[in-house]
């Protein structure tokens, strides 16, 4: 199943890139800026990864990604996450980072999105990985500060390239957080052609992948997992093909589902939903694609045909144009004739 897994070309469409931070490159990265870290190690560090809910994470997510201080730093980081995808056979990526995070501390934007993009361009020269970049809002933050940091974003696109950013995303904490609180941000992103992403229904109620959809207009909801609430939300997110893209391991951790045995992963891809799996912060949640996709196989008694859909899926559901979509399917059926 390794194997088969790892040979099936996949898009991976939820990843943090802050959340790519191991314990040994945050220990690197402290060590490079004078800074001490509070645990005695890096398998201190891993061990006091236990979370009890979303925030109780976002804490210690928030408290990594202090230590990404400049460009070479988000090289570092977006070139690591991408020589492990690579490694596990996804073959285009589409990362959010969090402008906000960063931006708070001084560190100027320039230099996240040129130290990422950096890295993005060097492996696709070098191992063919394709990418897109999505700037996320902390939902947790002003609808205001969400549109200065827009409106910058749009400031730096025009020095750097029509097509650095591909869409904007909202994530952080869900609940008491409505997508409504964004209207206005997302429909100036549209207009200014880019195209939109939520996180919705992780810890948030159907309401608010409802509201994503109407109010956002976004192309894929971000976990979506609590639509099942909500029937007729189910029957219009299987009608429209609507993607989720579903991080498992990030749903137990988070306490999302108690087991994996009890995640609706497979319920939802059986109703027909274009359910994708991602690996959303693998650092922090014990696995990246390849450990994700085993964990629901192992968990849901995922079949062949199980795993083929979901990386059609997330060939799919990715911003890929349609010719490039085709080939990556027309690849996929190569691997799963030869099983
Ligand atoms: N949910 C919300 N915000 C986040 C997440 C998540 O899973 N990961 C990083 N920021
Ligand atoms: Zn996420």
């Amino acid at each position: 199943m390794e194997g088969f897994i790892t040979r099936l070309p996949k898009a991976e469409l939820h990843l943090h890139i802050e959340g790519t931070l191991e314990p040994e490159m945050a220990f690197a990265l402290a060590a490079r800026h004078g800074v001490t870290l509070p645990y005695a190690s890096v398998e201190a560090m891993r061990d006091a990864y236990r979370f009890s809910d979303l925030q109780s994470f976002l804490d210690i997510y928030y408290a990594g990604a202090d230590l990404l201080r400049d460009a070479a730093d988000f090289h570092a980081l977006t070139s690591a996450y991408l020589r492990k995808a690579h490694q596990q056979g996804v073959v285009h990526v589409e990362i959010f980072f969090d402008p906000q995070t960063h931006t708070q501390r001084g560190v100027p934007l320039e230099s996240v999105v040129g130290g990422i993009r950096s890295a993005l361009l060097a492996a696709e020269r070098d191992c063919g990985i394709t990418h897109r970049l999505i700037l996320c809002f902390l939902r947790h933050l002003s609808a205001e500060d969400a549109m200065a940091t827009l409106e910058q974003a749009l400031r730096l696109r025009d020095s750097i390239s029509a097509d650095v950013f591909s869409a904007v995303g909202l994530d952080s904490s869900e609940a008491g957080h409505p997508p409504g609180k964004f209207t206005a941000v997302f429909e100036r992103a549209r207009q200014a052609g880019l195209l939109a992403v939520a996180h919705a229904g992780e810890e948030g109620p159907a309401q608010y992948i409802h509201d994503a959809l109407e109010l956002l207009k976004v192309r894929r909801i971000d976990h979506g997992v609590r639509c099942e609430e909500d029937p007729a939300l189910v029957r219009r997110l299987a009608r429209e093909r609507m993607p989720l893209t579903v991080c498992p391991l990030s749903n137990i951790k988070l306490h999302v589902f108690d087991r994996i045995e009890a995640h609706n992963l497979k319920r939802l891809l059986d109703l027909g939903l274009c359910v994708t799996v991602n690996s959303d912060d693998p650092a922090y949640f014990g696995g990246y694609v390849l450990e994700n996709y085993l964990a629901v196989q192992r968990g849901l008694d995922l079949s062949k045909a199980d795993l083929e859909l979901l990386a059609r899926n997330s060939i799919e559901a990715s911003f890929l144009p349609p010719a490039q979509q085709r080939r990556w399917m027309a690849a996929i059926d190569q691997v799963a004739r030869e099983g």
